[in-house]
């Protein structure tokens, strides 16, 4: 197996908390060769952190003079996934992005674009999509356990806790807890059911607490961007996906409202239905008896798992588990939820 070289660009939070911590898991398999970051000092302390041997103040410095770079993986805030893709595409390089996709749908097909006429590698890194128990679903949903499954139930909804910083600037973000933590909910639950085919969605997204009270909510974001007070994003949102053959998704999201949190998937099939953590399968015995059986998963640094499957991909030519064309259909899903909350009405997706 070649030992790939790869640069990471955008330095901060996500960078240190799962990408820079993996790759020093997989000193054999990957060598961070360069860093960047639009914020020199960033990148230059990520550098001196990890051992990184080269640090650059942008992704165009650093293709430019890391020319056997095979792929990059992008860290920035939202709004650059579009930029930094499309530059890296361009270079030839594959890339491994973090979600969402993009701020707006029109930067996404974009994306979509540059990866498609440059051949490369796309995937988005959504990682509950790698949790173990939602790979052993998979497992069993595709013995049939659950038969058809028609309906699911999902929510990423924090009572207090907005990130900060650039994630409540619509201009940087794209959008709220929606692009955020939304994205998570509805993508994993979206690919447990079988990625089914939407067809309209209807929502509404509100916007009361959040930009006027700051302090209730919490920041984690870099407070070091002199427009962190702008708050110009949604707080919560209530949604409902119809998909192609009478199947359907309700999903919530949200980082301000009055009611505890819940992060949970719940899908319903024709034969059982199936919650997570732990993995819980709730169907019927020959008797027709109520069951509700849990399966025991180890659980696993589904970040690690979910940055090494990329590199098997990337190393034997599979589709990553998380490719473009899924990340487009989450993002149309996404922009149907703005739309329709702008309309008050269903919209087509
Ligand atoms: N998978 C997850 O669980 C998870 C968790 C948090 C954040 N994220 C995603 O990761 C991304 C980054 O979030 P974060 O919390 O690390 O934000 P952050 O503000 O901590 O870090 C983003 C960094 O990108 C840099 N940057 C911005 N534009 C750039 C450009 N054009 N070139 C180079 N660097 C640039 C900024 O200076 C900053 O240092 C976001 O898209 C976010 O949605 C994912």
């Amino acid at each position: 197996m070649k030992k790939l070289k790869v640069g990471v660009v955008g330095c901060g939070s996500i960078a240190g908390y799962a990408h820079f911590p993996s790759y020093a898991k997989m000193k054999d398999q990957v060598e961070v060769v360069a860093c960047a970051d639009i914020v020199p000092e960033k990148a230059k302390a990520a550098a001196e952190k990890y051992g990184i041997p080269h640090w650059y103040d942008s992704v165009e410095a650093l293709l430019a003079a890391e020319p056997d770079v095979d792929y990059i993986d992008v860290c920035t805030w939202t709004a650059a996934h579009a930029p930094v893709t499309i530059a890296a595409a361009k270079a030839g390089k594959h890339v491994l992005c973090e979600k969402p996709l993009a701020a707006s749908l029109e930067q996404g097909l974009a994306m979509a674009d540059a990866i498609r006429e440059a051949g490369v590698t796309f995937m988005l890194a959504v990682c509950t999509r790698y949790g173990n128990e939602q790979q052993k679903f998979i497992e069993l949903r595709d013995q049939g356990v659950f038969g058809e499954i028609y309906y699911a139930k999902t929510a990423y909804t924090r009572r207090r806790g907005s990130p900060g910083s650039w994630f409540t600037n619509k201009a940087l973000a794209g959008g709220g807890p929606v692009l955020d933590i939304g994205v998570h909910a509805i993508d994993r639950t979206w690919y447990l059911m079988g990625r089914p085919t939407p067809l309209t969605v209807s929502a509404e997204t509100s916007y009361r607490i959040g930009k006027n009270n700051a302090e209730a909510s919490f920041t984690w974001g870099g407070v070091d961007r002199p427009d962190a007070e702008i708050y110009d994003v949604e707080d919560s949102a209530s949604v409902f996906f119809r998909f192609e053959g009478g199947k359907a998704m309700i999903a919530e999201a949200s980082w301000t409202q009055n009611m505890p949190e819940e992060f949970y998937s719940k899908i319903f099939g024709s034969k059982a239905g199936c919650t997570f953590e732990p993995l819980t399968i709730h169907g019927t015995d020959e008797n027709g008896k109520l069951t509700d059986i849990k399966i025991e998963v180890p659980g696993n640094d589904f970040y690690l798992d979910e940055i090494k499957h990329f590199v098997d991909c990337l190393n034997t030519g599979k589709t990553p588990i998380s490719p473009m064309e899924d990340a487009l259909v989450i993002q149309r899903m996404l922009d149907g939820i703005y739309r329709s909350a702008e309309a008050h009405r269903e919209v087509e997706i």
